[in-house]
């Protein structure tokens, strides 16, 4: 078959006005002339055939070659590296693609599908951005990765550099990660620094520590961490027979997620192995949402070219979804170059609705965490704006395990959870999210007669019947 070379894979600045091109192998993360983002460039890849394409990745399924068992190394010939490059992997990918009958009632669909990229070693879709971007941290020799992390980057880091023997530091907003992917970031070995400051100081800070060569930096402004996430595109759509859905619906954080799905469709498009592109939604949490606000200025000014308007960043980002709670999201030039070419958009829900969608996502035996959840939050708005039809083809992607959160859950649950933002005047009981869909653990007597009974009352009482989500 014609594959793929990736010897003519090199560094570019998104920047139409500078364009410049940099080594694979120079170890940079913006343009050294303007700043702006760099991503990596296939130049041979029209010489593919997509069919020999389809039918290799296909094949490749029941391989037990270690590169094939990893859902981002099968898809190699997209990715920026030579057969014998130094490959970190923990078998990432291979993330199911569910049906979810009752996320879709409840959010007005037909029928919707999940792709769950809480299956990941580590429990996010990190994974599989960071097996490319370790591995790349090989090939360059680093001895020290770093990232800025809301948790999962950091729980995904931790995991790979253990992985390559690589020493890991992990900038995290001290008191805003959940305690299980911190957790995972000391179980695996990482140097967790807790900093007064939210995610968006962190960034800034490992940027400049990033200035120095000896330091490698893996947080998805680093483009090998671009290429591996995109293969999920590849994933999915192979799980799909190659049919291509109408709708693509993914969290909005640090938009690293969104512009890898944006380079994957397009990449595939290009190598003829599907005929159009997905739309790709966004959606992301009212306090954290400055893309969205973004996106709808752009919406009222149509004249306005690619990146004439800048985005404007959220100071103090609020959401319990703490994934995303992200105020300066570094990819938003990707992510808005992607949701422009799909003819997607950027959407907004608030924390009740995040906190109901994800209590129905686990009434599909599914789960997920808040984040995630933002997805059929946003795609029941849009079913009800007139945006997605009932009948369409819709695939929500979600990014987080149900275990990345437990104590939303519990709190959610006990109709306990709050949300935090005390800079305005309202009550706590104002702040209160209601627990629409609760499940609270009921204390009963130690007797079989106590349990018959409260299992027959409990039918009465929490029955959710099909439909009766309006
Ligand atoms: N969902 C989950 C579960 C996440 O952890 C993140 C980002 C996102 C969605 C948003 O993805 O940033 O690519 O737009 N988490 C990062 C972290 C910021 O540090 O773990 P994005």
């Amino acid at each position: 078959m014609t594959a793929v070379a990736t010897e003519l894979a090199l560094q570019r600045c998104i920047e139409s006005d500078c364009g410049a091109q940099y080594g694979l192998n120079e170890q940079l993360y913006v343009c050294r002339h303007c700043s702006g983002l760099l991503e990596i460039e296939n130049e041979s890849k029209v010489a593919a055939d997509p069919e020999a394409l389809r039918h290799l990745w296909q094949s490749r399924l029941a391989s037990p070659d270690e590169r094939d068992r990893s859902g981002v190394w099968r898809y190699r010939e997209l990715l920026p590296f030579s057969d014998g490059a130094p490959i970190v992997s923990l078998a990432e990918g291979n993330t199911p693609l569910y049906d979810a009958p009752r996320a879709a009632r409840y959010s007005g669909l037909n029928a919707l599908k999940l792709k769950h990229q809480g299956c990941n070693p580590t429990g996010s879709f990190k994974d599989t951005g960071m097996t490319t971007a370790v591995t790349q941290a090989r090939i360059l020799g680093a001895r020290t990765v770093v990232c800025a992390s809301t948790g999962n980057t950091a729980a995904s880091l931790a995991a790979y550099a253990a992985r390559a023997g690589l020493k890991c530091a992990i900038l995290v907003p001290r008191g805003q990660v959940s305690h299980a992917k911190l957790a995972q970031s000391l179980d695996y070995g990482g140097i967790v620094l807790e900093i007064d400051g939210n995610f968006d100081d962190a960034m800034r800070i490992i940027r400049e520590l990033a200035e120095d060569e000896s330091i490698y930096l893996v947080n998805s402004i680093n483009p090998f961490r671009i290429e591996g996430q995109k293969t999920v595109a590849a994933e999915l759509l192979q799980q799909c027979a190659w049919q291509v859905p109408d709708h693509v619906v993914v969290p909005g954080g640090n938009l690293g997620n969104s512009a890898a799905f944006g380079k994957g469709f397009k990449e595939l498009l290009e190598l003829g192995v599907i005929d159009h592109l997905p739309r790709l939604q966004v959606v992301q949490a009212e306090g954290a949402a400055p893309f969205a606000e973004l996106f709808a200025r752009r919406e009222q000014d149509s004249t306005a070219d690619d990146f004439s308007e800048n985005l404007i960043p959220v100071k103090h980002p609020q959401t319990l979804a703490t994934a995303i709670k992200i105020g300066a999201p570094v990819s938003w030039q990707k992510a808005l170059r992607a949701v422009k070419e799909t003819g997607g958009r950027v959407s907004t829900v608030s924390e009740q609705e995040i906190a109901d969608a994800k209590a129905i996502i686990g009434r599909d035996g599914i789960g997920c965490e808040p984040a995630s959840a933002t997805t059929v939050a946003g795609i029941k708005r849009l079913v009800n704006d007139g945006v997605i039809d009932r009948g369409e083809n819709v695939v929500a992607v979600l990014t987080g395990h149900l275990l990345k959160d437990a104590d939303y859950i519990i709190k959610y649950h006990q109709d306990s959870l709050y949300t935090h933002d005390r800079a305005s005047n309202r009550s706590k009981e104002e702040r209160r999210i209601d627990g629409t869909f609760s499940n609270a653990p009921a204390r009963v007597k130690a007797t079989k007669a106590a349990i018959i009974q409260h299992l027959e009352s409990h039918d009465e009482r929490h029955h959710i019947e099909d439909g009766s989500f309006d």
